[in-house]
């Protein structure tokens, strides 16, 4: 029986209040994302993954990427590595955070990652994976879950073996994106095997690749009978597509719209991450929101060599001057300092 699209469901205790989730993403999924991502209809969002080594030596940057904030819950907070103990440190560092869900990366197919043992690679040391999602699974009181890819080979259907072990070993949930890592991004993600792995595990299973819109997200649910759907890449630059596969509106925003998100973003993720490093990571959203009808085609490029967030907020403005109200009422919705569950040390972390 197909699922509703708005209809809640839950991780364990997690009551998660839609069946969009936002996945995560390496270099994007910043809190700022995520914030936004929950406004915009997901009901769980998730961190980008976090090395378990670099909270084991005190990185400031992957502590930086515990900072979680109220309104973002329920948040997932992703870790990967290759050692069980260690991993088991790092979930517990994340619970203490304050995440709602501990997740484990499975599928990450970049050289620098799968050298170590860790991400993709474990796909195909099942007993590795099992033992570390038995170490976290045992070492935090929040549920513990696992993000695959289908295998390391092209056509590999390693994760089908794998996803009932991992379950076993205490996976409350598992997300597959059904791409080979070798494969990357190119061709198509085969949902049928989404299908199979729903057949073999009585855990929910969140359905990840190549959904863009509603009507796409509502064949998948129908085809593989998954819990959820996760949307990555659609919602770069783009929240009103997880609107509209929410339910909530048609995914057309007037450049008014277009304009006060791109400038709340800027100034929440210049907050978050510090003006200095918020300047270089900020480049990649501009061409992301603003290749739409409304911007001049040369807006992206004058962007990128603004060297604050302040200018780039003031030329958005002078190409829609009614997106400054627009903007103030969005982060108004933000939660004060206050709101922050852990106060890490965002100066040193902005220089990260
Ligand atoms: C830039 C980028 C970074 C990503 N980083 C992560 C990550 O840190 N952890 C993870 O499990 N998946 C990561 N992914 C994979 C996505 O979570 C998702 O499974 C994949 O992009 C397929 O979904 P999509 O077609 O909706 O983008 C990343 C994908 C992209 C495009």
């Amino acid at each position: 029986m197909q699922v509703k699209l708005g209809a809640s469901w839950s991780i364990g205790p997690v009551q998660v209040p839609s069946r969009l989730v936002l996945a995560p993403m390496a270099g994007v999924s910043v809190q700022s994302f995520r914030r936004q991502g929950r406004r915009f209809g997901a009901g769980l969002v998730c961190s980008e993954m976090v090395s378990c080594a670099g909270l084991a030596h005190g990185s400031e940057r992957s502590l930086g990427y515990l900072r979680l904030a109220s309104d973002e819950s329920p948040v997932a907070v992703q870790i990967f590595g290759s050692d069980p103990a260690q991993m088991a440190r790092a979930a517990r560092m994340a619970e203490e955070a304050g995440a709602d869900l501990v997740d484990i990366n499975l599928g990450c197919p970049v050289d620098k990652v799968t050298r170590t043992g860790a991400g993709a690679s474990l796909l195909d040391q099942p007993d590795l994976a099992c033992r570390i999602v038995e170490a976290v699974a045992g070492a935090v009181r929040i549920p513990v879950t696992a993000k695959m890819r289908r295998g390391v080979e092209e056509g590999s259907r390693a994760c089908l073996d794998l996803g009932p072990r991992l379950a076993e070993a205490g996976a409350a949930a598992l997300t597959l994106h059904p791409r080979s890592a070798r494969q990357m991004y190119r061709g198509r993600a085969d949902h049928a095997l989404t299908a199979e792995l729903v057949e073999r595990v009585s855990v929910p299973v969140i359905a990840s690749g190549d959904i863009t819109c509603r009507a796409e997200a509502e064949r998948v649910l129908a085809q593989t009978g998954a819990a959820a759907v996760m949307v990555g890449r659609a919602a770069q630059g783009n929240p009103w597509a997880l609107r509209e596969i929410a339910g909530g509106g048609n995914g057309h925003p007037s450049r008014e719209e277009v304009a006060a998100e791109v400038v709340a973003f800027v100034r929440d993720t210049a907050r978050e991450l510090g003006e200095r490093r918020a300047v270089g990571f900020l480049k990649k959203f501009y061409g992301w929101y603003l290749r739409r009808p409304g911007f001049p085609k040369e807006l992206t490029a004058e962007l990128v060599r603004l060297p604050t967030t302040g200018e780039v907020v003031g030329r958005i403005l002078r190409q829609a001057p009614a997106a400054a109200s627009l903007a103030e009422e969005i982060e108004a919705g933000h939660p004060r300092r206050s709101g922050v569950i852990l106060p890490l040390p965002v100066s040193a972390y902005g220089g990260g």
